[in-house]
Parts: C-alpha cells; sequence; structure tokens
C-alpha cells in the first residue's frame, strides 16, 4: 500500500520540478535567441556597409583596406578579414595570412554569393561571424568576414540565469515544505479517524471522535460519532430486550417448575388439587407460547425482510380482525360499534392489517369495563386513511401513554399479566405501521377511555390498478 502522504508528496515533487525545469529554461533560450537575431541584424548589416565602401576600390591593397576600415567605426569587432575573389586574404586583424589561400570554410561559401551567419553561445561568450561576398557592377570581387565575441550579453543572460535559479529553487523549497506540513496534518487527522474506528470496532460504543476544525475530515468524523451513537442505542436496546425477554420467560417458567415439582414430589396428592395445578401449568404454557410467538413477529419486523407491499382493502381487514374477537367481547360484556367507508385501500403486506387491527381491538376489549364498548372508525380523505380504535375501558394515564409502544411494557402488570398479556402487542403494532410508511398516535378517549389512531399514506389510483 502506498500511503497517501508518499503519493502526494510524490505529485507535489513531480509537479514543482516540471515548473523548475520550464522556469529554468524557457526564459533563457528566448532570451539568447533575441540575442541571435538582434546579432544577424547588427553583423549583416556592418558587412554590408563594409562590403559596400570596399566595393569602390579599384585594386584593393591591404593599406586601402586599412585606409576604408579607419573611416568605419568597426572597433567592436575581434577579427576582420578581407580576402579577393579567388579566396587569397588581402586584409586580415590576425597576422601572418596575408597573401595566403583562406583557411576559413565560411568565406569559401561566400565566394559563392551567399552571407554566411554564425552565432553559438559558448564558455559564457557569444561568438558571431557574418561573411558577405563583396561585387563590383555585378562582378564578384571577393568577400568581407567579421569575427564577434560578445562576453558582456553573455554575462547579463548568466546572471539572470542564476538569479532564476535560486528564486526557483527557494519558491519550489517552500512550497515543498508547506505541501509537506499540509498532508503530514491531513495525515495524521485521517489517522486519528482510522484510530478512533477501531477503538469502536472493538466494542466500546461510548467512545466519541474528536472533531477538530471544519472540512470534509471533519464532517466525516461527525458522520462516525452519528454513526457509534446510533449503533451505542441499538446496542442498549439489544441489551435491554434480552434481559427483558428472558425475564418474561423466566418467571412463567418458574411458576411451571413450582407446580409441577408439587405434583412430582408429592405422591399421594388429591387429584383434584393435581388437576388444578395442570390447569395453572396448562396456563402458563399457553402465555410462555403467546410471548414466543409475539418475539417471533417482532424478529420477523426486526429483519426488514418484509413481505411485498400490495393493496389491502382495509375494511375488509376489519371485518376480518374483528370476527375471532366476538366471544371474547362477549366473555366481557362489551359491544363492538363500526363505522367503516367503504374503497379505503393501503399499500402493506396482506398479514399486516389483520395484526395491526386485531391487537388493538383485543386490548380495547380486555382493557375495558362490563358494558363498555369498543368503536372502529374508519375513513380517508385525499391524503390519507385514518383508522381510529376507541374504548369506553380503563383508560392509560397520562404519563404511561409514550410508553405503551416499547417492548414488555404493561401500565398495570398484574392485571394485564393476569389478562394473559406480554406487553409484545402495541410494540408489533407500532413497528408493523412504521414499517408500512404509516403512523400511530395514542390519546384519551371522552369521557373516558383511550383512542389508538392509525394513519397510512392513502394508495393513488394507477397503484391500486397495477
Ligand atoms: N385500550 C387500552 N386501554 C387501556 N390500557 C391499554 C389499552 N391498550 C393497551 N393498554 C396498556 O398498554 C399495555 C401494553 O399493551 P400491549 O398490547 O403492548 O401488551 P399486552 O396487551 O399487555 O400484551 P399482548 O398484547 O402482547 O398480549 C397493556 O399492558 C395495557 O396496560
Ligand atoms: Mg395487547
Amino acid at each position: 500500500m502506498h500511503s497517501i502522504r508518499f503519493q502526494f508528496i510524490s505529485f507535489i515533487t513531480g509537479l514543482l520540478l516540471i515548473l523548475l525545469i520550464l522556469l529554468n529554461t524557457y526564459p533563457i533560450t528566448s532570451s539568447r535567441d533575441a540575442v541571435f537575431e538582434e546579432k544577424r541584424s547588427s553583423l549583416d548589416g556592418q558587412a554590408a556597409t563594409l562590403a559596400a565602401s570596399l566595393s569602390g576600390l579599384e585594386r584593393p591593397s591591404r593599406e586601402s583596406v586599412a585606409e576604408v576600415l579607419r573611416f568605419l567605426d568597426l572597433s567592436g569587432f575581434s577579427r576582420i578579414v578581407v580576402t579577393d575573389a579567388d579566396g587569397l586574404v588581402i586584409y586580415d586583424t590576425q597576422p601572418g595570412t596575408v597573401g595566403k589561400q583562406t583557411d576559413l570554410e565560411d568565406v569559401k561559401l561566400a565566394l559563392t554569393g551567399k552571407t554566411v551567419f554564425r552565432s553559438a553561445f559558448r564558455d559564457a561568450a557569444f561568438s558571431s561571424s557574418v561573411v558577405t561576398p563583396m561585387s563590383n557592377q555585378g562582378f564578384l570581387t571577393g568577400a568581407v568576414y567579421l569575427y564577434e565575441y560578445d562576453a558582456e550579453r553573455a554575462q547579463i543572460i548568466l546572471g539572470f540565469q542564476h538569479r532564476i535559479r535560486a528564486a526557483s529553487l527557494t519558491i519550489g523549497g517552500a512550497a515543498l515544505a508547506v505541501a509537506m506540513v499540509f498532508v503530514i496534518m491531513m495525515v495524521r487527522r485521517l489517522r486519528e479517524l482510522t484510530e478512533s474506528m477501531r477503538v469502536v470496532a472493538g466494542g466500546d460504543y461510548a467512545y466519541r471522535h474528536e472533531i477538530r476544525g471544519r472540512d470534509e475530515i471533519s464532517e466525516l468524523g461527525q458522520e462516525f460519532n452519528l454513526l457509534t451513537e446510533r449503533l451505542q442505542t441499538n446496542e442498549e436496546q439489544r441489551r435491554r430486550f434480552v434481559s427483558d425477554a428472558s425475564h418474561e420467560l423466566k418467571t412463567p417458567l418458574a411458576s411451571i417448575r413450582l407446580l409441577s415439582d408439587s405434583i412430582m414430589l408429592n405422591q399421594d396428592m388429591d387429584p383434584r388439587m393435581a388437576k388444578e395445578f395442570m390447569g395453572d401449568i396448562s396456563h402458563e404454557v399457553q402465555r410462555l407460547q403467546r410471548t414466543t410467538e409475539k418475539l417471533l413477529d417482532l424478529s420477523r419486523l426486526d429483519d426488514r425482510a418484509l413481505p411485498p407491499a400490495e393493496p389491502v382493502d382495509v375494511k375488509k381487514a376489519v371485518l376480518e380482525a374483528i370476527g375471532p374477537l366476538k366471544p371474547l367481547a362477549e366473555e366481557k360484556g362489551v359491544t363492538i360499534e363500526t363505522e367503516l367507508q367503504e374503497g379505503c385501500v393501503v399499500m402493506a403486506g396482506s398479514e399486516d392489517l389483520f395484526h395491526i387491527i386485531f391487537n388493538l381491538a383485543e386490548n380495547a376489549i380486555k382493557y375495558n369495563v362490563p358494558q363498555g364498548s369498543v368503536k372502529l372508525t374508519l375513513s380517508q380523505d385525499s391524503e390519507q386513511v385514518r383508522l381510529t380504535v376507541s374504548d369506553t375501558g380503563i383508560g392509560i394515564p397520562e404519563e404511561d401513554r409514550p410508553h405503551v409502544f416499547s417492548r414488555f411494557y404493561r401500565v398495570d402488570k398484574a392485571r394485564s399479566r393476569e389478562a394473559g398479556g406480554s406487553g409484545l402487542g402495541l410494540s408489533i403494532v407500532h413497528d408493523t405501521v412504521q414499517a408500512r410508511g404509516g403512523t400511530i398516535t395514542v390519546s384519551q378517549n371522552t369521557p373516558r377511555g383511550s383512542v389508538f389512531t392509525v394513519s397510512f399514506p392513502r394508495t393513488k389510483a394507477e397503484e391500486t390498478e397495477a
């Protein structure tokens, strides 16, 4: 694995190197080219002037050339050579060549009628030369050679080059240092975040990452903290649930054990008493069964592996759910009234609405008073389908209302348990309603009792047809 630091620093270094190379070559080569250009025009001009001046001479000799040169200011040149049309040197500022064939290659070229210019930047100087042919009345009469050695201009360019190099190295170094500090800080913060993740992954859900700054990394840290908080809540809920569930199962199991032990140990127990004990055992077993069934329902809801939603006619579901509750209502002396609007359809699982209505109606009957009543009302408007289950029963004290949807919560523990309640019914209702995109609320009925209101978003016509 390449660390971010390595990648980033390599990238910055590469970028800086390219910049440095460009900065150190481009201005130098272009200013050199500018000097070459300038040399060419000045040398060309001067050679042409000299050639023109010399072409007036009838038979140029060393002395007559020297005479002409004295009038022209050519002091800047380190060498001046004049030859005749055959390449024989007539005049040379360097001694020992006059009267001999010239060995300058460019002169030979000039004698074919061409002007030859050369300039080079070598050994901290510009060396430039030009050779131009001389002619008289259209006839080639010889060649003029000028050579210039310019260290001054070269020095300026070299100085310029040094300054650019120094400045760009300083700036490049500083940029690299700043980038380095920046990336080290970044990487440290990422490492801290990784460290926090390890701590939390190790099971310490109470741990919170320390947030610094207000950038994307802090945002990441904040999201991570939110995630940890969710994990912590989930973990707490899970623990509480497991302990509540074991407690719920423990109590009936303990009484079953007690009852069966007394039957076993008491050999000559009165058969009637034994039967009564067996009845109690059966009652407890039924409770256990109910509880475990509801626990399974809940875990199915937790799995989120919900069966696909389909249009469900709520009126039909209400009638189906209250059917099996009629004997219980009769036994309790409670009457059930309904006021159900036709055509109310919601998207839900086929079993979901049965569970919701059954549990609410069962509670409304169970926690009612003799001669009491239960009323189920179904209606819809343009937005929502609303089902209310109201009763004239014992009601739920205001302080308990926020908790009734929690698992294992019972208002009157003794009374509810006596009624065979596990305290899971309403939490199943709540989770189911929520899983299907609805809401549930509880309030007080007037003059007494409770009202549970379930709302679902209304199914659009096209969804129903689909
Ligand atoms: N209509 C109601 N009137 C008065 N109290 C109610 C009503 N509905 C629920 N409660 C109270 O809320 C508690 C929780 O109800 P829930 O349906 O979750 O559990 P349960 O009825 O005790 O058991 P289960 O439904 O699992 O058999 C009940 O124990 C009861 O005290
Ligand atoms: Mg219930």
